[in-house]
């Protein structure tokens, strides 16, 4: 089944990023000069799906839609100065993409803003980045898990190794596998004690889902806080669809908490040989 539409949900309240979240929506904060929901978009696009579906919050609307506008001063100011470069970027994000925006108007939790999808994606399996997750490569990983799609209805989560520290922090995949790049889910679990955790394999924000999973939100519980959380309802659908982890190998940042953001900065600086320069200088003289 080709998979043709990807949901982004950046509606969260970003308390981690405070108090800089008070103002900027947490997916505009900049990776050197690029927001980090460019490069999620970019993924996206990159893998061949154009069909994108973005839920927000009210109140970052105006902030995230206007990323997306054509700016008529700056276009013919840049194109006078023969510098319009990055805003091509931009320009190729927006032509070549569709993008949908559909509020949450509470933060309800990561389950609930994908159920606000389900109208728009119909009965078709579809993708979900979450742009926290920063991952670069040369092969963009959401292209790599379409390939891996075969099995229609199947779910395929990227997943990676994780140290013992961050377990609990973080989804934990239950697996039959031992070894290869591929595993076999069996179960989930949120965020466990780490006695309780099922392996060292991190869910990762990137995901092919099938359309039952709409169902299976509708029919989880709220959690703790009250939260509707996406993982209670993969685990409900594994019985019957099946579900694969992808270890995948591209570059990983948490851009979700200021260190994951700078560590991605620095990775981007240093991957660029003039901004790598200036920034291993610069470095040499921090005591
Ligand atoms: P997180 O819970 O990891 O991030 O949600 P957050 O809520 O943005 O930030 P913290 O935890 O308060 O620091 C994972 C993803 O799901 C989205 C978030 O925007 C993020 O991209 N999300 C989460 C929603 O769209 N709606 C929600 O109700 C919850």
């Amino acid at each position: 089944m080709v998979v043709s539409k990807a949901v982004i949900p950046v509606a969260g309240l970003g308390t981690r990023f405070l108090p800089a979240t008070l103002a900027v929506p947490k997916v505009m904060i900049p990776i050197l000069n690029y927001p980090s929901l460019h490069y999620c978009l970019e993924e996206v696009i990159d893998s061949g799906i154009t069909n994108i579906i973005l839920i927000i919050s009210e109140s970052q609307r105006e902030v995230i839609e206007s990323y997306f506008i054509h700016h008529d001063p700056l276009v013919s100011a840049l194109t006078d100065k023969g510098n319009i470069d990055l805003l091509e970027k931009v320009e190729k994000i927006k032509s070549r993409a569709q993008i949908e925006y559909i509020v949450q108007e509470q933060p309800l939790g990561l389950g609930h803003a994908i159920l606000l999808a389900k109208e728009s994606i119909g009965d078709n399996s579809f993708a979900v980045l979450l742009p926290d997750d920063l991952i670069l490569g040369n092969n963009p990983t959401i292209k790599i898990m379409l390939g891996l799609h075969s099995i229609e209805g199947e779910a395929i989560i990227a997943i990676k190794k994780v140290g013992s520290k961050t377990i609990p922090n973080l989804g934990i995949i239950d697996t039959s596998d031992s070894q290869g790049q591929i595993r076999q889910i069996t179960g989930m679990i949120e965020k466990p004690a780490l006695p309780d955790a099922p392996s060292d394999l991190a869910i990762i924000g990137r995901y092919i889902l099938p359309a039952d999973i709409f169902k299976a939100i509708e029919n989880s519980r709220p959690g703790a806080l009250g939260e509707i959380q996406l993982t209670d309802a993969i685990n409900s659908i594994i019985p019957t669809r099946g579900c694969k982890g992808f270890i995948f190998e591209a570059h990983h940042f948490d851009v979700g908490v200021p260190m994951g953001m700078l560590k991605a900065s620095i990775h981007k600086a240093l991957s660029d040989e003039e901004t790598k320069k200036e920034l291993k200088d610069w470095l040499e003289t921090v005591e």
